[in-house]
C-alpha cells in the first residue's frame, strides 16, 4: 500500500494491527472502491437507507483501516463550505465490534477539526440502533426526523 497515505498505526480491541490510512475521491484504490459499494449494498439489503439512493461520491475523503493488507472499515465524507457531510461509516462484518469504527472515528475528528470544520452531519436510519448509539457516544445530537405515512396502497 502507498506509503504516503498512512496516519497511523493503532491497535484493536482483539490485539490486530490496524494501519489507518486516508485518500482522496481521485486516489481510491480500486479495493476500496469495491469495500465502499459492498458496504452499501449491505446496508441497502439491512434496510438502512433510502431503497433507491445510492450516494455521489464525486470529491469525497476517505478514512480507512487495513488489517494485513485488508480493507477492514472505513468513513467516507465530503465538505460542505466549513460543515462536513458523511457519507458512510461501515466496518467489514467479521472486524465488527472490536473498535475499528471507533480507531477511525479518532483520526476523522482530528483531521476535520484541524481543517476548521464547524460541525458534521449524517443521515441514520431510525432502525440502526447500534449506529445511532455510536453517534450518540460520538457526540452527535438528533437535529431532525424524517416522518413517513404508509397507506395501504404501497
Ligand atoms: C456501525 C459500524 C460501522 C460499527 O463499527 P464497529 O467497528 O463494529 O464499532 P466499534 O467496535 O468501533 O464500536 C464503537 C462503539 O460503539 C458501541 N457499540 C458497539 N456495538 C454496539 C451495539 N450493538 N449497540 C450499541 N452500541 C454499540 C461500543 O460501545 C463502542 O464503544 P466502546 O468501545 O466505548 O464500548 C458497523 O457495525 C457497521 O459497519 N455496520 C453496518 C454499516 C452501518 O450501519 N453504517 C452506518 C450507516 S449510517
Amino acid at each position: 500500500m502507498d506509503e504516503e497515505s498512512l496516519l497511523g498505526v493503532e491497535t484493536d480491541k482483539n490485539g490486530n494491527s490496524v494501519e489507518v490510512r486516508f485518500c482522496r475521491y481521485e486516489n481510491m484504490p480500486i479495493k476500496l472502491t469495491a469495500f465502499f459499494v459492498r458496504q452499501w449494498a449491505d446496508l441497502l439489503e439491512a434496510g438502512h437507507c433510502t431503497e433507491n439512493y445510492v450516494p455521489r461520491i464525486n470529491n469525497s475523503r476517505i478514512i480507512y483501516a487495513v488489517c494485513n493488507d485488508k480493507i477492514v472499515g472505513l468513513r467516507m465524507w465530503v465538505w460542505e463550505h466549513l460543515d462536513v457531510r458523511i457519507i458512510l461509516s461501515a466496518v467489514d462484518q467479521s472486524f465488527r465490534n472490536q473498535g475499528i469504527l471507533k480507531i477511525i472515528i479518532k483520526y476523522f475528528d482530528d483531521r476535520v477539526i484541524s481543517a476548521g470544520c464547524n460541525k458534521t452531519f449524517t443521515t441514520i436510519h431510525a432502525n440502526n440502533d447500534k449506529m445511532l448509539e455510536i453517534a450518540k457516544k460520538s457526540g452527535f445530537e438528533q437535529h431532525m426526523i424524517k416522518m413517513i405515512k404508509v397507506y395501504n396502497n404501497s
